[in-house]
């Protein structure tokens, strides 16, 4: 089993000594920028503690897998704020910004490749079945995207819909990462499941997260612009819960509808829809979320017969999760 600092330091030399494609420039520098910008590169991080509970030896087998995790989830977000119109990314200008939209397109899309050709440095002896996993998982993630899209212009979504919106969204992503760790160090069938489903728990937590700071977060820690969602519309998972709630959807619906089209505007759109939230209490409502998926993610691998050590390695990583603030 690996220790945090360990992986810590694995993770940094992995991205450190990362090479990709040099010519042309145009194609390969925002690819290397998303990159080395860097961010919580929790992917990788999931699939080498998974892996590291059946193996100590970490070569390119299993390094080039966990890489393809971290550039494929960057393609995403560098498509995803096109999406979004999203101008920050990491405390940084997104790619679309800094460069241009058709510059994020094809970067975008020579990092889904790139992504591929790490995938295939997987062990022969799995390749069939780490391939199918990571092909699945990436149809998944567009159709969250466009369900996620889809929702902007519908006026209520209920929570299950929600719930299946960012499960193909961002969780099978997580489940992916762990499943794959396991399948890649040799796990048995019923443990690959039971961490994947851990997985799945963690990302639903992480999303539910993701969408509580982007209205309550700090900028400079999340490193996204805060009250973006409100502006773009986006049902998240404080819009959702706040519709089941309040007893005036007309007035929240309003708020919601307000413009955005001046910077002062904007503000005010934000401060009226989050005075909603306040009042309603999803903000508590939306931690404890976050708590209550943890805690299933954590009932998805117990009495799969880990022990405590295992045990405790994975409840460190999802509690550093429920505590984040970026
Ligand atoms: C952002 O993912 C997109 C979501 C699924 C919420 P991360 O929060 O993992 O982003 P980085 O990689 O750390 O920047
Ligand atoms: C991101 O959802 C999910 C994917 C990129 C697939 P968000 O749109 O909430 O992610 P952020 O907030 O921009 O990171
Ligand atoms: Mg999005
Ligand atoms: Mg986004
Ligand atoms: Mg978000």
């Amino acid at each position: 089993m690996i220790s945090e600092k360990q992986l810590d330091s694995l993770v940094a030399r992995l991205f450190d000594e990362i090479r990709f494609t040099e010519e042309p420039a145009g194609l390969y520098d925002p690819l290397r920028y998303m990159i080395r910008i860097g961010g919580k590169r929790i992917r990788p991080r999931l699939c080498l503690t998974a892996y590291s509970f059946y193996s100590e030896t970490f070569d390119e087998g299993i390094l080039e897998p966990a890489a393809a995790l971290e550039v494929f989830h960057s393609f995403t977000l560098m498509h995803d704020d096109i999406m979004d119109r999203s101008p920050l990314r990491r405390g940084m200008p997104t790619v679309w910004k800094k460069w241009n939209e058709d510059t994020a397109i094809l970067s975008g899309d020579v990092m889904l490749i790139d992504a591929y050709q790490r995938i295939a440095k997987a062990p022969r002896a799995v390749m069939d079945r780490v391939l199918s996993l990571f092909s699945r998982t990436a149809a998944q993630v567009c159709d969250g995207q466009q369900y996620d899209m889809d929702f902007e212009s519908v006026e209520e979504v209920p929570m299950e819909e929600y719930n299946k919106m960012i499960g193909l969204k961002t969780a099978v992503l997580l489940a992916c990462s762990a499943g794959m760790g396991a399948i890649i160090g040799g796990a048995s069938e019923p443990e690959c499941e039971a961490l994947y489903n851990y997985g799945y728990e963690l990302g639903m937590a992480f999303q539910v997260a993701d969408d509580y700071l982007d209205a309550f977060g700090d900028e400079k820690v999340f490193g996204k612009p805060i009250g973006g969602d409100i502006v773009n519309g986006k049902k998240s998972w404080l819009t959702v819960r706040t519709m089941e709630k309040t007893p005036d959807k007309g007035a929240f619906l309003t708020a919601f509808a307000l413009p955005a089209d001046t910077p002062e505007r904007k503000a005010a759109k934000i401060a009226a829809v989050k005075d909603i939230y306040l009042a309603c209490g999803v903000d508590r409502d939306a931690k404890e979320e976050v708590v209550r998926f943890t805690d299933r993610a954590m009932d998805a691998v117990s009495g799969i017969g880990f022990g405590p050590l295992k045990m405790e390695v994975l409840r460190r990583f999802a509690e550093k999760l429920v505590g984040r603030a970026k």
